[in-house]
């Protein structure tokens, strides 16, 4: 059966469940010309791919991250770059090539996530608890007070971008102009800016970001503080980041480390709304929802898919593949395969759910796991009780308009009885 799959384009859709199905039963290694692109879709495949890193290198994933800059290069669209670089002081090219921890490989990528990893240690991520709670306190006290709420404008959103400001040190009176600066970096790499470049003031956003971000390594290099700046740029420390180094691993947190929270903690309320007995049992024991995370990060991950390209000439599923071909694996379709996961398609917090790849494995295993994990926790546990009687309201939210990110744009629920269940989905393109 010939199916006609992009990764860039169909993987948008609200209900993925039959593409999903087909590729894995139809096409595993799906070859589509168009994107030029090679796709895994089996959970053994995907496993595969993210094990071997050799052989599959993600130096794929800076073509990813670099094409939110690589818009159509217009006479107007250039002068505004001219402008940017001037304003910057900063070679984007170079900017664009400087390591990303998460395109490359190797051991540059095992020293790199050795110095950015002194964040993240299991105490560091431990010690984010009290402030966490306290965060979703001021924003759930909001919606307690409120007959109508969105849970993702109101939680899931402010939660993330909240703690990710704060573990880069910045203060209060700068974070509305961080907020709208992580929203400029997510909406150029999810796509959803690149059509109005030029008006819509993002790439204004961004270097404004670079001349804080640059202001703020030089302040820390010499009043060192308790964060995450200071930690990666610490004098005393044997190996410390440059300046460029610390920009990028900034964007990266911003476009890994935001968004994808935002939609665990959308999707898994969506979930639940979804499955009211469900619900109605998380409501009674709140000692299930590690398991409600697990399970929403099987069933509907907020990353999608990841890229890989490959080093050498490679057989994978029965398929070769030659050298420095483009792969694509699908972590949710790999999170539904029958073959790792009996009735895959259902949503069931009682299931073991390990073994789903929603962080990724290997190498590049999610370096904000933990970090991911305890936002979840806390703002579910402060959000669930006020889910007892509450019904949908408002049209049937769209989906984020992204091939990588897959969450709800708003989620937006009326206290009431009534039904919790969402919208019949669009019927699948397949
Ligand atoms: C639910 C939320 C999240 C999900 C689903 C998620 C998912 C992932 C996945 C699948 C990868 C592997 C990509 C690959 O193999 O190419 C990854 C890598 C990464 N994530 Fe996350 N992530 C989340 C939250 C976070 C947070 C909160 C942070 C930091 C504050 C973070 C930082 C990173 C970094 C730095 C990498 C690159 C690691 C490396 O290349 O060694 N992520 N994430």
């Amino acid at each position: 059966m010939a199916i006609d799959f992009n990764p860039f384009v169909d993987l948008k859709g609200p209900d993925l469940t039959h593409l999903y199905r087909d590729l894995r039963d139809h096409a595993p290694v799906h070859w589509s010309p168009e994107a030029e692109v090679f796709t895994v879709s089996r959970h053994a495949d995907v496993l595969a791919v993210m094990k071997d890193s050799e052989t599959f290198s993600s130096d794929a994933m800076k073509t990813i991250l670099n094409s939110a800059l690589l818009v159509p290069l217009t006479p107007r669209y250039l002068m505004k770059l001219l402008s940017f670089i001037f304003k910057v002081r900063l070679n984007p090219w170079a900017l664009m090539n400087a390591g990303n921890l998460i395109s490359i490989d190797g051991q540059r990528h095992t020293d790199l996530r050795n110095v950015v990893g002194r964040g993240f240690t299991p105490r560091r991520i431990a010690d984010w608890q009290p402030r966490l709670e306290a965060i979703a306190e001021e924003q759930v006290a909001k919606i307690r007070k409120s007959e109508h709420f969105d849970v993702v404008a109101d939680l899931a959103i402010p939660l993330p971008t909240t703690a990710i400001a704060e573990m880069l040190g910045v203060e209060t009176e700068r974070r509305n102009d961080f907020r709208r600066w992580s929203g400029s970096i997510i909406d150029m790499a999810s796509g959803a800016a690149k059509e109005n470049v030029l008006e819509s003031g993002v790439l204004d956003d961004i270097s404004e970001l670079f001349l804080f971000m640059r202001e703020v390594i030089r302040d820390r290099r010499k009043t060192p503080r308790d964060d995450l700046i200071s930690l990666l740029v610490d004098p005393k420390q044997k190996d410390v980041l440059g300046e460029l180094d610390v920009i990028q691993f900034v964007l990266l947190l911003l476009v890994a480390g935001n968004e994808t929270t935002t939609n665990l903690i959308g999707n898994a309320a969506n979930a639940l709304l979804d499955h009211p007995s469900q619900l109605d049992r998380v409501i009674d024991d709140p000692s299930l929802i590690p398991k409600v995370i697990e399970e929403t990060l099987r069933f509907e991950p907020p990353l999608t898919v990841g890229f890989r390209n490959t080093t050498r000439d490679v057989e994978i599923g029965g398929v070769s593949i030659p050298k420095g071909r483009n792969v694509a694996f699908l972590i949710g379709s790999a999170n539904r395969d029958e073959r790792r996961f009996e009735e895959p398609d259902r949503f069931d917090i009682e299931r073991d759910a390990s073994g789903h790849v929603g962080f990724g494995f290997g190498a590049h295993f999610c370096l904000g796991s933990s970090f991911a994990r305890l936002q979840a926790r806390t703002a579910l546990t402060a959000l669930i009780p006020e889910l007892r009687n509450v019904r949908r309201t408002g049209p049937p939210s769209s989906f984020i308009d992204s091939f990588l990110v897959r969450g709800r744009q708003s989620l937006e629920l009326r206290r009431g009885s009534g039904s919790v269940r969402s919208p019949a989905p669009f019927p699948s393109r397949l």
